[in-house]
């Protein structure tokens, strides 16, 4: 990873650093652009971060983000492992791929997993992610990833 950049869980005093990243998070997709998500109220971003299934990492350097992943912890209903995650989303600056970045912030969820005792994490993968998910050590599952958007 590049020297200076840092990675830090953020919780619900980081509500400021969530809102600033949503405003300019299309620098994080893989087609910059895209509209940025948008800011939730200072409230909404509080509860977000202090909701306890949400996992929120960040990639700093100097000051700027650089990269960030989000996953949930979902409760199991049966024997073995109490939760898994769901890694819902994550990005590296456009300007700071290939360097090493994803790869760390993945490492820090994954020392939150040994540490939790979850073993298992799943992510809906964009097609263009596959092979940066692949080198992480992730493998295909069976089945689909299926959505469906009530109007
Ligand atoms: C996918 C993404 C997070 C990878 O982040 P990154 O910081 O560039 O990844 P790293 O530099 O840690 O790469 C780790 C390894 O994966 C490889 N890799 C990175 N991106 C890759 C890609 N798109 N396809 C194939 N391999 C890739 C790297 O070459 C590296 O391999 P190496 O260790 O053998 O050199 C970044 O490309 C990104 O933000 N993409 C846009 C958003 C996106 O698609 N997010 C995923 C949503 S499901």
């Amino acid at each position: 990873m590049p020297a200076g950049v840092l990675i830090r869980r953020i919780g619900p005093k980081d509500a400021g650093a969530l809102n600033a990243l949503a405003e300019r998070d299309n620098h994080f997709d893989e087609d910059p652009a895209t509209e940025p998500s948008g800011a939730l109220t200072p409230d909404g971003a509080r509860d977000f971060l202090a909701d306890p299934s949400v996992l929120f990492w960040l990639a700093e350097a100097g000051g700027q983000v650089v990269g960030f992943l989000h996953c949930y912890v979902q409760r199991r209903r049966s024997s073995g492992p109490w939760a898994e995650l769901l890694l819902m989303e994550m990005g590296t600056h456009a300007d700071w791929r290939r360097r090493g970045i994803g790869r760390a912030m993945v490492a820090a969820m994954e020392v939150w997993m040994k540490e939790s005792a979850v073993a298992e994490v799943w992510v809906p993968a964009n097609t263009y992610a596959v092979g940066f998910y692949r080198k992480c050590g992730f493998v295909a599952d069976e089945g689909a990833i299926l959505v469906k958007e009530l109007h």
